[in-house]
């Protein structure tokens, strides 16, 4: 079975949880393809992944500079957790859709971590104590932030 947004993964707000919860599902397509061992089908959800997370971080910093909410950190932390992401993909590929049960296994179970222990809970979930002081649909100002003017600036090499 895939795995499954609950509200227990909430970080206090709409829009993150409506992406969290997209994020598990593009999860999801890369656990399948790996487990169907079916390289282009994986390679193709990675990829699709790897261009919203940019987006998705992006969104988050946003939403961090409208409530006031240190972002240092946590840029950091979703730099490096991009580029995990991103040498986890460069090994599957490397096998080219040859693995064990017991690979697949691994990798299914460390992309379940990345998304939900790594990024959802130890990381997004530092911001519910700041997000609960807004309502939970709040949105930041797109028009005067700085950030959606500079988007497109997380290269990560
Ligand atoms: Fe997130």
């Amino acid at each position: 079975m895939g795995l499954v947004w609950t509200k227990e993964l909430s970080v206090g707000n709409a829009i993150i949880d409506a992406e969290h919860s997209n994020l598990i599902d593009m999860i999801n397509d890369v656990r399948h393809g790996i487990k169907a061992r079916n390289c282009s089908a994986m390679q193709r959800a990675f990829e699709m992944l790897d261009n919203w997370l940019c987006e998705h971080f992006l969104y988050e910093e946003m939403l961090a500079r409208a409530i006031k909410f240190p972002f240092c950190q946590h840029r950091l932390a979703q730099q490096h957790s991009l580029r995990e992401l991103r040498h986890m993909r460069g090994e599957l590929l490397g096998k080219g859709g040859i693995w064990s049960d017991g690979a697949a296994n691994h990798f299914t179970q460390s992309l379940k971590n990345w998304a939900v222990n790594e990024h959802i809970i130890k990381l997004d979930m530092l911001m519910k104590p700041a997000l609960q002081n807004y309502d939970y649909n709040f949105m930041p100002d797109y028009g005067h932030d700085e950030a959606a003017h500079n988007a497109g600036e997380l290269q990560i090499p």
